[in-house]
């Protein structure tokens, strides 16, 4: 996701914010930009795309002597990846980058515009600093100002704000979104959203915590919490390898992007629940207008997320759905009617049979919507509308978050689609939308749970397979559990319906067939539960996975209470991702890089 950088100090202001958007390129980004402000003058520039074409835009630019500096790369959310909606984003007098999503940003914006401001950009971001240079109108004192817009401000956040006002300080706030500042022995000062930018220039890093705002010169280090008492900063030694930095502390990056889950979960969902509805900005009603069926088309992990889609639409939305798998999809000479909607779904938007198959059925005349993760990728330039899961960058080739953020967005989809065919009462739906507010909770990774994983795997080494599976939408997370473990472990899975394992593969089980099965406590228990019974019964070694203890079960692990199978769903998935990573890290795999495979396929 985005990244932020500042520098206030001596030395070259432009490099050093160069070099640091370069350190947090691993975060992946589609625009990028700096302001400077030097002899009270500022200097700004913004450029679309890699950093070269910023470096390209910069390359005259000189800075000597003091001056104050902010960068940021930016992955779009509130409107394309344009110059225009690059950071840093301009008042009468300052410029401010953000990272995160300023949730009353329409209603101000509603406030500034009424009041003559113009607004250039189409990001939630502007509003902050029209907001700050209304109150510096009124107030005169550049803090109290900003203080001020902090207070305003509803969401999360790290802002850094510069301003002819306060020429020798760079203005901050924290809220959700991680910013630190670090220090050294010459007296400068430097901000990033994270380790790598500073590493090399910096002894001592002190980090934000969530309410901290206040300013910085070469001089101060104000910073005042969120009942505006002053605090002290807790400088920290700060260390100096780069890659640990960026897989902050994890082992590998899969890991890091369990845990990240909860994080993007929130992001994905953020702005688009109210207390009935669910509020979709980036797409028109009339997507769903002379729509009678959905086809839903996908590859990988993302072809996963389809078939659990799926479940939901017909559940919820009352529609009827069905399922391709793209590369099958566009040989089989299918058959398309005007009254489908065409739904694609891929973290990259560049998978190369996705693709080709959004074009087929644009040929063909069908409405077309893609979920993806990557704005101005091929398929979201392509089709007729889209909605971005805010995943942030991906860079395990096992797609953990960019899943979770997939499923996230059909469960809210298949609301939307609810509310506009009139297939789910109003209380369901309000019902549906508190649940979708917990998942974060439930995504977030227990020490213990994790401890018990990693216990558990060294069980589950060798053998001659596993099953996982599970019934109705547990069935599509027992594919992607499969999924998982075969990439990154090569060893043989296959995901099953739970029922339909007695017509056939339950020849196979003995004590060496692993069967991992998915015992959602609120969707068919009694059922699933039988069809484990007759695999125990036929001696295979069972990892059961439930709210419920199963004492047929030869390992379990318990997930803690949900009160819906959604939220179980959300659970189980960390447990079956922290199993394939456990048994991938102790076969000694390179987990993130796992052989054979790439990120993404752009050949057929
Ligand atoms: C590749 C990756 C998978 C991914 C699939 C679809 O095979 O290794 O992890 O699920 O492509 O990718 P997409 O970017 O379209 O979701």
């Amino acid at each position: 996701m985005c990244g932020i950088v500042g520098y206030l100090g001596k030395k070259n202001t432009k490099q050093i914010l160069l070099d640091g958007l370069k350190e947090l390129e691993y975060r992946g980004y589609d625009s990028a930009g700096i302001a400077v402000l030097q002899n009270g003058e500022f200097s700004n520039f913004k450029a679309v795309g890699k950093l070269v074409n910023l470096e390209e835009k910069t390359k005259d630019f000189k800075t000597d002597g003091f001056s104050v500096g902010i960068g940021h790369t930016r992955w779009a959310t509130h409107g394309k990846p344009t110059e225009l909606n690059a950071h840093p984003h301009l008042g009468e007098s300052s410029y401010v980058v953000h990272n995160g999503i300023i949730e009353n940003y329409a209603t101000l914006k509603k406030e500034l515009q009424s009041s003559g401001i113009t607004f250039l950009s189409q990001t939630d971001t502007e509003v902050i600093v029209h907001q700050f240079e209304k109150n510096l109108k009124i107030s005169n004192n550049p803090f109290e100002a900003f203080a001020k817009t902090v207070k305003e401000l509803h969401g999360a956040y790290a802002i850094l704000l510069v301003t002819k006002a306060e020429p020798n300080a760079i203005f901050f706030a924290k809220q959700g979104s991680p910013m630190l500042v670090g220090i050294n022995a010459e007296d400068e000062k430097y901000f990033a959203s994270s380790d790598t930018p500073i590493i090399g220039h910096c002894t001592n890093v002190n980090y934000f915590e969530d309410g901290d705002y206040g300013y910085i010169t070469s001089s101060e280090i104000a910073i005042f919490d969120k009942d505006k008492k002053r605090k002290e900063p807790k400088f920290l030694t700060l260390l100096q390898n780069k890659l640990s930095a960026q897989k902050n502390g994890f082992r590998f990056f899969m890991e890091k992007e369990i845990y990240e889950q909860s994080d993007v979960i929130s992001d994905t969902l953020m702005g688009r629940l109210s207390e009935n509805e669910i509020i979709f900005d980036e797409i028109d009603k009339t997507l769903f207008d002379g729509i009678s069926e959905i086809k839903l088309c996908a590859c990988g992990t993302s072809y996963h997320s389809a078939m659990s889609a799926s479940y939901l639409f017909e559940r919820y939305s009352r529609i009827k759905t069905s399922l391709e798998i793209a590369s099958e999809f566009r040989y089989r000479e299918p058959v398309m009617s005007s009254d489908t909607l065409f739904i694609v779904i891929s973290q990259s938007g560049e998978t190369a049979d996705t693709l080709e198959a959004l074009k087929m059925a644009k040929a063909s005349g069908l409405k077309t919507l893609v979920i993806c993760n990557v704005d101005n990728s091929s398929m979201v330039r392509l089709a007729d509308a889209t909605i971005l899961t805010r995943a942030g960058i991906e860079k395990g080739v096992a797609s953990t978050k960019a899943f979770a953020t997939q499923i996230t967005v059909f469960w809210m989809l298949s609301l939307y689609i609810a509310k506009l065919k009139n297939s789910l009462e109003d209380n369901k739906i309000a019902k549906q939308i508190s649940l979708l507010r917990e998942i974060p909770s439930h995504v977030k990774v227990n020490d213990d749970l994790h401890e018990r994983i990693k216990r558990l795997s060294k069980r589950y080494l060798h053998g001659h397979g596993f099953f996982f599976i599970g019934r109705d939408i547990f069935y599509p997370l027992a594919l992607e559990g499969a999924l998982k473990l075969k990439e990154i472990s090569y060893l043989h899975a296959e995901g099953y319906p739970s029922g339909e394992m007695k017509h056939g593969p339950i020849a196979l089980a003995d004590p060496e067939l692993f069967t991992i099965a998915l015992l959602p406590k609120h969707l068919h228990y009694e059922k699933s539960k039988s069809n484990v019974e007759e695999l125990s019964a036929r001696d295979s070694t069972i990892c059961a996975i439930s709210q419920i203890e199963f004492e047929k079960a030869d390992d379990f692990v318990q997930i803690s209470e949900c009160r819906d199978y959604m939220l179980e769903f959300f659970e189980m998935m960390i447990v079956v991702q922290l199993l394939s990573l456990e048994i991938s890290i102790r076969l000694g795999n390179d987990v993130d890089m796992p052989r054979n495979l790439a990120k993404s396929v752009t050949v057929e």
